[in-house]
Parts: structure tokens; sequence; C-alpha cells
């Protein structure tokens, strides 16, 4: 039985949240492995809109299982929120449909704050453009060896201990970025109120994760960010603080890397970038606002707008070496219609040099140009194509020559929000 595992393979925002729900449908395990909630995924199931950032986008399903794994940081007053916002919406959520790994690492108040303030303080140049959401205080905690974790909540004498430790790290921080100390008592209260509603959920993840497979059940991973941002392979500094890449998927539940079948990279037809750092193919002219406002290029979790620049083969040729993409899904096709001719970034010109990958030093990313192949537009609309023959002829061109330049076949095109306004081309869940 296939496993598959979904990846944005850019700097996210790819439009991953489609073709997770598409396969979420024929899938029995749902499984968040990195990130948190400064992800954003938004589903429109018959007319309803679901704006998802911490819940996995099975829940909205009935009938399936739903998880967030030791791999993902998770900030509880968010996910309680949150599960109270989606119940609203007609969603059942219960213990049996949602399982929270017991030794995920918790985003307290004092992350969120941490990321703030840094962020503030930051001058041009080493800012990160973070959602602020306290997603790399958390992971920093978790490699220090002092998060508290979801098991913790359990026992309040291992409660209080683990804040105890977290403050001695932390208030000396705070006060040289001119942060009130935290309230201790304070925290650990808000802790135990919450601790029996997060602890319905918590299950050993890792262990029901094998079963599952070892019973023959569907498994899908949801990737969030994208390759791009990831902590070792993204464009550091300027990345979030997880691992984004398809091997994570193992490590952030607990199974082995035997389990995954199938990776399909979510691609989007040009390049958009939220937040700070390189972007080699960045336009700042009239034709980037144009697929900024075509796209409706804003963040799902902060409103920001996006940088929007031409397709990079070279960046997304790297991500799918990384991640072993088997097949990409490419979105968003329609919103290059009307363009007389497009470019597609093939390498970097480095002091003369020709790249075909971007090299890892900062100071050489930022002396590489982008080595353009200029191809023909189309005038036709492709939104709504739900097969080839819908493809005005300079489309098919388009995605065939990014198939042979990122070396990677294309097996799903989306050609709008609209589920069924989709080419199949490779089932990934086919076994
Ligand atoms: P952080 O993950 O909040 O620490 O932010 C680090 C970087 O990752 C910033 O450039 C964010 O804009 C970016 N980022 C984080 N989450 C997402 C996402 O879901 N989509 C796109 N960019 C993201």
């Amino acid at each position: 039985m296939a496993n598959v595992v979904v990846v944005g393979a850019q700097w996210g925002d790819e439009g991953k949240g489609k073709i997770v729900d598409w396969l979420s449908e024929r899938a029995d395990v749902i499984a968040r492995f990195q990130g948190g909630h400064n992800a954003g995924h938004t589903l429109v199931i018959d007319g309803k809109v679901y704006k998802l950032h911490a819940l996995p986008s099975g829940v909205v399903r009935g009938g399936k299982l739903s998880v967030i794994g030791n791999g993902v940081v998770l900030d509880p007053w968010h996910l309680l929120k949150e599960i109270e916002t989606i119940r609203a919406q007609g969603v059942e959520i219960t213990p049996e449909t949602l399982m929270i790994a017991e030794n995920t690492p918790l985003i307290m108040p004092y992350h969120g704050e941490l990321d703030r303030a840094r962020e503030e303080a930051a001058s041009k140049g080493t800012k990160i453009g973070t959602t602020g959401r306290g997603i790399g205080p958390c992971y920093e905690d978790k490699v220090g060896r002092r998060a508290i974790r979801v098991a913790d909540l359990a026992d309040p004498a291992t409660l209080e201990a683990r804040v105890d430790r977290a403050l001695q790290h932390h208030d000396p921080l705070r006060k040289g970025l001119g942060v009130e100390a935290i309230d201790r008592d304070g925290l650990v209260e808000l802790l135990k109120e919450i601790a029996p509603k997060i602890l319905e959920y918590a299950a050993p993840v890792w262990k029901v994760m094998n079963e599952k497979r070892k019973a023959g059940k569907r498994i899908l991973f949801e990737g969030a960010q994208g390759a791009l941002l990831d902590i070792d392979f993204g464009t550091y500094p300027f990345v979030t603080s997880s691992n984004v890449i398809a091997g994570q998927a193992a490590t952030g539940v607990g199974i082995g890397p035997g389990a995954i079948n199938y990776v399909l990279g979510i691609v989007k037809a040009y390049t958009t970038r939220v937040g700070e750092g390189p972007f080699p193919t960045e336009l700042d002219d009239a034709d980037g606002q144009r697929l900024g406002e075509r796209g409706h290029e804003f963040g799902t979790t902060t409103g920001r707008k996006r940088r929007c620049g031409w397709f990079d083969a070279a960046l997304v040729r790297q991500t799918c070496v990384t991640s072993g993409v088997t097949g990409i899904s490419l979105t968003k096709l329609d919103v290059l219609d009307g363009f007389e001719t497009l470019k597609i970034c093939t390498g970097y010109d480095l002091d003369g040099q020709v790249l075909d990958y971007l090299p890892t030093a900062a100071d050489q990313q930022a002396r590489c140009t982008p080595i353009y192949e200029e191809v023909p537009g189309w005038s036709e609309s492709t939104e709504g194509a739900r097969s080839w023959a819908d493809l005005p002829a300079n489309a098919i061109k388009y995605v065939r020559r990014i198939e042979e330049l990122i070396q990677c076949p294309v097996a799903m095109l989306s050609t709008s929000p609209e589920r069924e306004d989709t080419i199949l081309v490779t089932d990934p869940f086919a076994d």
C-alpha cells in the first residue's frame, strides 16, 4: 500500500492545501511532521472555506485519523482555538480522529514574544521576516533540551520543574531585550488549566503510525512551508527552523524511511516568497506586480504581500533531489495566461562561471545572476482545464520544458482552486 509525502518544493505557498485535500480523501491517516501554526492551508469543500494552521488537513474529512507528530512545534492555546473554530463549522474532532504525539514540544507565550522582540530589534539584513509565531525559539528549546512537551502536562511536579528550567534560560534573554520577566506562577496555572484539554488527544504516535502501516492503511504525510525554507538545505539563515524536506516525514512521526513510497513535490508555475532572503528571479516590475495580482499572492497566516518572480528551474531541480521527489504537482498555471513571453531560470552566472545550482555561501548567492530561457506565452485561458486537450499548445510546451529542466515528471496539474480543475497524470496513491 502506498504512503505519500507531500512537500512544498519552493518557498512555501505552492498551493499544497488543495492537493493535500484531494489526496486526504484517499488516505486513512493524515500526519503533520514539521513546522507549526506558521503554516496556513486553505481548503474549499462543497463551497465551505476552512482555514487551517496547526491541524492536519484530514480533520475536515470524516472517518480519517489526523496526527500531529513529534516533528511539529505546537501552540496548545492556538490549537484549542482552532479546534473550536473548525468545530463551529460543523466538523467533528474527537480523540478518535485527532492524535498528538506525547513527545511534541509546546510553543509557550514566551517563544512568540522572543520571536517578535528579536525581529523588532534586528537591523536590515539580519531580519528574517518570521511569522512571529515563536517557531524558531521553540525549536531552539527542543534541541537545547529545555522544551516543555505534551507528556509533561500530565504530572504537575514535572511540569513545574520544566517551567523552572525554561525560565532559567529565558529570563536573562528577555532582560537583554528589555522584556519583563515571565510570571512563573501565572504560566504554571495557564498550563494546568489547558493540560486536560490537550492530554485528551495525546498518544504514542510512533506506535499508532506503525500499527496503521502494518494494517495496510494509507498514510499521507502533510508537509508545511517549502524545501527552500529547510533549516539545512534552504537559503540559510532566511529559513524556518525545521527540516522541511521529505526525509523529515519519517523522524517527525517515528516511522522508518522505508514506509515512504511516493514523494509529491508541489510546485507553482512561477515563484513566490514571503519574508526576507535571496530570491534570484524576483521581479520588481509590472510582470511581478501582475503575477501577484493574478495569483492573489498574500500570505494566509500573516496577510503579507508575497514577492513574485519567474520560474526558477535550477532551484526546483535542487529541491526535487534533496526531497527525492517522485513526481510534481504543478499549480497556478492559469496565473500565467496572457503573458506574451515567459522566462524560466535554468542556472546562474557566478563571476562568469555557469552553475546549475544555487551555491551555499551567502556572498556567492548575492553575486549569482539568473540565466534565462525565454519561451512563448499563450493568450487563451487555461483556468479550469481538466485534460491536456483543454490546454493551449504553448502551455503544454511550457509544462514539458519545466519537466525537462527539473528532471522530474508532472503527476498532477492544477488549473484553479476548484478540486475538479485538475489534470491527473499519475495517482500517487496507486499501488
Ligand atoms: P518562521 O517559520 O515563522 O520562523 O519564519 C521563517 C521564514 O519562513 C520566514 O521567511 C517566513 O515568511 C517563512 N515561512 C514560515 N512559514 C511559512 C509558510 O507556511 N509559507 C511561506 N513561508 C513561510
